[in-house]
């Protein structure tokens, strides 16, 4: 059930928030304040090491020696962790590996940063996601 409340804000606080709604295509203020208070529960559900889901994007070099090797063992390590793993043969040299991980944050951000670290990965990116439960 949608409860209502009101705000009272600073008037160039307002108005620089108006500019990021239209920025962003929201309808209204409501549905960008829902958000942003999402967006900041998501954020303590990874920083209190809660039961999250995320995506580990890595994009690394295939001719590098043994390296494909070394992101298969990491994820055997934390296959508790792992969902899913996408593989996409981006060209020559190139390789895309998407994986979906569901865990402990704490855990989860170790997986990352141990595949973020093994010499020819060019790129890592984890994106921070919930397992919705809690957002409602
Ligand atoms: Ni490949």
């Amino acid at each position: 059930m949608l409860k209502r409340f009101s705000i009272s804000l600073e008037e160039d606080l307002l108005e620089k928030f108006d500019r990021y709604i239209q920025e962003r295509s929201y309808e209204n203020r409501s549905e960008a304040i829902r958000d942003l208070i999402r967006r900041s529960f998501v954020k303590d559900e990874w920083e209190g090491d809660k039961e999250v889901i995320g995506v580990i994007s890595i994009i690394y070099d295939h001719h590098m020696r043994r390296l494909q090797d070394r992101i298969t063992e990491a994820q055997h390590d934390y296959h508790h962790q792992i969902t899913s793993t996408t593989h996409v043969h981006v060209d020559h040299s190139n390789c895309l590996e998407v994986v979906i991980v569901r865990g402990k944050a704490k855990k989860v951000k170790e997986l990352s940063e141990k595949l973020g670290a093994l010499r020819g990965v060019k790129h890592i990116s984890l994106s921070m996601s919930s397992t919705g439960e809690d957002l409602k």
